[in-house]
């Protein structure tokens, strides 16, 4: 699982749409040299060594053993760690900045992980998470109702899909003052994202929403889209940032 995971955040994070959002977290961030910030769900790290080259003091911590060890070997020297985002290994009011990028769907309770960011943040910490919304992607295809139902469906199969457009709200109703929201959609055209498209028909195959007939046919049609350069996905990423008090 986090091969093919990582393989598509590699083909990802090469287009410049994802490096904007990434130093946009860092700016609203507000680092300063030497700060303690952790990326939480740091998968590869390299958010951790980006903001390492800022001058921060960063630690990547991530649920999946096999990623903290592949963030250790491209980033050797800085400091990765197998943690859960509910239970971080810091004690109260350690750090001055806490990020989170496209994570936040993949827990059951976002709320336990946000109670838990406050609870590690300083007094004027920052928090920034980042991320898509399940349900909002917009892809191009010769069935618009097919497709609509492949998103929604493959939506249904993570643990909390809608996470994003609720972040605001999540850092709200944890107590974080200057509370900002922001979106910025990402264009993907090019092939090499293609399995970002087929893995939504892959889902809602597996969901039980479509035939391997239907899902098969669509892939078919998005592989020769890619193919004469007619792949097109967009993608809402929401930012949502705040203030320890
Ligand atoms: C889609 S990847 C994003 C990785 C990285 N933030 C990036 O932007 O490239 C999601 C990462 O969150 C991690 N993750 C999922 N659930 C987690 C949890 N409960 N605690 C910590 N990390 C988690 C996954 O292992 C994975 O590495």
């Amino acid at each position: 699982m986090s091969n093919s995971l990582i393989s598509l955040l590699d083909r990802v994070d090469t287009h410049p749409g994802p490096a904007a959002l990434r130093a946009r977290s860092y700016e609203l961030l507000a680092l300063a040299a030497g700060s303690r910030v952790a990326d939480v769900g740091c998968g590869t790290g390299r958010a951790v060594a980006e903001m390492a080259a800022l001058g921060a003091d960063p630690v990547g911590l991530d649920v999946d053993a096999h990623m903290i060890e592949e963030a250790r070997s491209r980033h050797p020297g800085l400091d990765f760690r197998r943690a859960d985002a509910c239970d971080l290994p810091f004690g109260d009011g350690e750090l001055a900045g806490y990020r989170a990028d496209k994570v936040y769907h993949d827990l059951a309770d976002p709320e336990r992980a946000v109670a838990e960011a406050r609870r590690v943040l300083a007094p004027g910490g920052r928090i920034v998470l980042v991320g898509q919304d399940w349900d909002t992607f917009v892809i191009d295809a010769d069935d618009p109702a097919l497709t609509r139902v492949m998103v929604h469906a493959r939506a249904d199969t993570i643990p909390s899909p809608h996470a994003a457009r609720r972040y605001r709200t999540l850092l709200v109703d944890a107590g974080f003052t200057d509370v900002t929201a922001e979106v910025r959609t990402g264009v993907f055209t090019d092939e090499a994202l293609l399995p970002m498209v087929t893995g939504v028909a892959e889902g809602a195959y597996a969901a039980g929403a479509v035939t391997r007939r239907q899902a098969d046919e669509w892939i078919a049609e998005q592989a020769e889209r890619a193919r004469r350069g007619r792949l097109f996905l967009a993608v809402p990423m929401f930012l949502s940032a705040g203030r320890r008090p």
